[in-house]
């Protein structure tokens, strides 16, 4: 462990720490999965469990992480083998197996991002479809979303993620943040904008944003492990990357201070992006939930066909979601690189180039067909994660309470009553919720074996 720490890095500055962990929590759980989830779980009455999941159990998860994080200095391996030991060190091992899951789909997604950014810049996905043709955007997804295209792309995504770690330089994402929030913020508000002056605006806010409490009730077995899945994939947690990350923080640091902005600034632009996509979705005719995976790739490419200036902004649009995916990728391919460096003492580029490799083949299935996306992925949202962030939560609230509550009083003025409402939250409803959401989880991936899947391979 000796070895890492030499080589360890600290933030800057407080920005820094904030906008590195913003970097990890905002990607494609925000623009590709967030918009997608609310067209498979009916709209508005998602959102509500969404927002109640991740202030309610996300964001005392995430102080869980930090506590254990700042209080070790290490990583998410070496972090809860320190902090709790015992067998508990096996969990640093789920947290490396988590990553090496979602990083093998996140490239692929990540690759469709970045051949529309080629795609934009030729207007691939812009035109007119004959009389018994699909709509030219959504055919042009159907077209990329696997096959060789996906695999190349999935091939030069990983690249680049293996490029910038190997090179180790942090100090690049935090600039790269530093430009991306503000980038995503103007170009996805003028979007929002223009989205809002679509004949289907209205009809998509109703469906957005005013909630069928009726469907909710009716449908909670699947909302809540939905909400549970994307609350716990958009904040980076149950894999140990904000333990990493907070390992970097100093004592004098507000840790829910740092948690709420970090949650705010990433809620904030979810729901911006259902702004863009359900107008443009609703004034094309299309219904909320067919587009599946692809909702955030048709409807902006549906939007751009009419835009002026469509192609220069389908390409700004997707390289900054391009960043915003990779400076996540790179957060989860840390986890996994530390540990090789650690426990293998592996040179950085070396462990980094192998691991590279394996995820990148691990992801090879993916390219064979969306279906593949969305295996890989409500396994390792709805299960791997919530499993994570269970062991991790039993760890640190029950039996090491009190280290958790010394490390996290640290920074925090009058303490003591704020501690102990964390404590039992994260103690019982926290716990609670989690294992009903891991439940409903394994239910729903198993109707989804037994549906789409069976189907798939029929
Ligand atoms: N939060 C990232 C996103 O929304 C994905 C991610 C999940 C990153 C888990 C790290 C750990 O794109």
């Amino acid at each position: 462990m000796s070895n890492s720490n030499a080589e360890r890095e600290t933030w800057s500055t407080r920005i820094g720490f904030i906008l590195a962990a913003v970097g990890s929590a905002v990607g494609l759980g925000n623009i590709w999965r967030f918009p997608f989830q609310v067209g498979q779980e009916g709209g508005a009455a998602f959102i509500v469990m969404y927002l109640a999941f991740v202030v309610l159990i996300g964001f005392p998860a995430m102080m869980v992480e930090f506590v254990v994080g700042r209080s070790t200095g290490l990583n998410a391996v070496g972090g809860i083998r320190e902090f709790a030991g015992g067998a508990w060190k096996y969990l640093g091992g789920l947290f490396v197996f988590i990553g090496f899951v979602i990083l093998s789909y996140y490239s692929v997604v990540g690759g469709w991002v970045l051949r529309y950014v080629f795609g934009s810049a030729t207007g691939g996905y812009i035109g007119t479809a004959g009389p018994d043709e699909a709509p030219v955007a959504q055919q042009y997804f159907f077209d990329i979303a696997s096959g060789l295209d996906a695999l190349l792309f999935h091939a030069l995504f990983m690249a680049l993620v293996v490029l910038i770690v190997a090179l180790g330089i942090k100090r690049g994402i935090e600039l790269g943040v530093k430009i991306m929030v503000p980038a995503i913020i103007a170009i996805f508000a003028i979007l929002a904008v223009y989205a809002s002056t679509l004949s289907g605006a209205g009809e998509a806010y109703a469906y957005y944003l005013s909630p069928d409490l009726g469907y909710l009730i009716d449908n909670w077995k699947s909302i809540v492990p939905a909400a549970a899945g994307q609350g716990f994939f958009t904040l980076s947690l149950g894999m140990g990357v904000m333990i990493t990350y907070a390992s970097y923080l100093s004592e004098d640091e507000n840790l829910g201070i740092d948690g709420g902005t970090i949650v705010a600034f990433n809620t904030g632009i979810s729901i911006l992006t259902g702004l863009i996509v359900f107008p443009i979705l609703f004034s094309a005719g299309v219904s909320p939930g067919d587009p599946g995976a692809g909702a955030i790739f048709v409807s902006v490419a549906e939007a751009l066909g009419d835009l002026q200036f469509g192609r220069a902004i389908g390409v700004l649009f997707f390289a900054t979601v391009a960043i915003a995916a990779l400076s996540s990728a790179v957060s989860l391919i840390e986890v996994v690189v530390s540990y090789a460096i650690d426990e293998f003492n592996v040179p950085r580029v070396r462990a980094t180039a192998i691991i590279g490799t394996l995820i990148f083949a691990l992801g090879i299935p993916v390219t064979i067909d969306p279906v593949m996306v969305d295996l890989y992925d409500i396994f390792a949202a709805k299960i791997l994660l919530v499993l994570g962030g269970i062991l991790l939560v039993t760890a640190v609230s029950w039996i090491y309470s009190d280290k958790a509550l010394a490390e996290l009083s640290k920074g925090i003025g009058s303490f003591s009553g704020i501690g102990t409402v964390w404590l039992w939250t994260v103690r019982v409803p926290v716990l609670v919720v989690l294992i009903i959401s891991l439940y409903l989880g394994i239910d729903s991936f198993i109707d989804f074996l037994a549906g789409p899947f069976a189907e798939f391979l029929a």
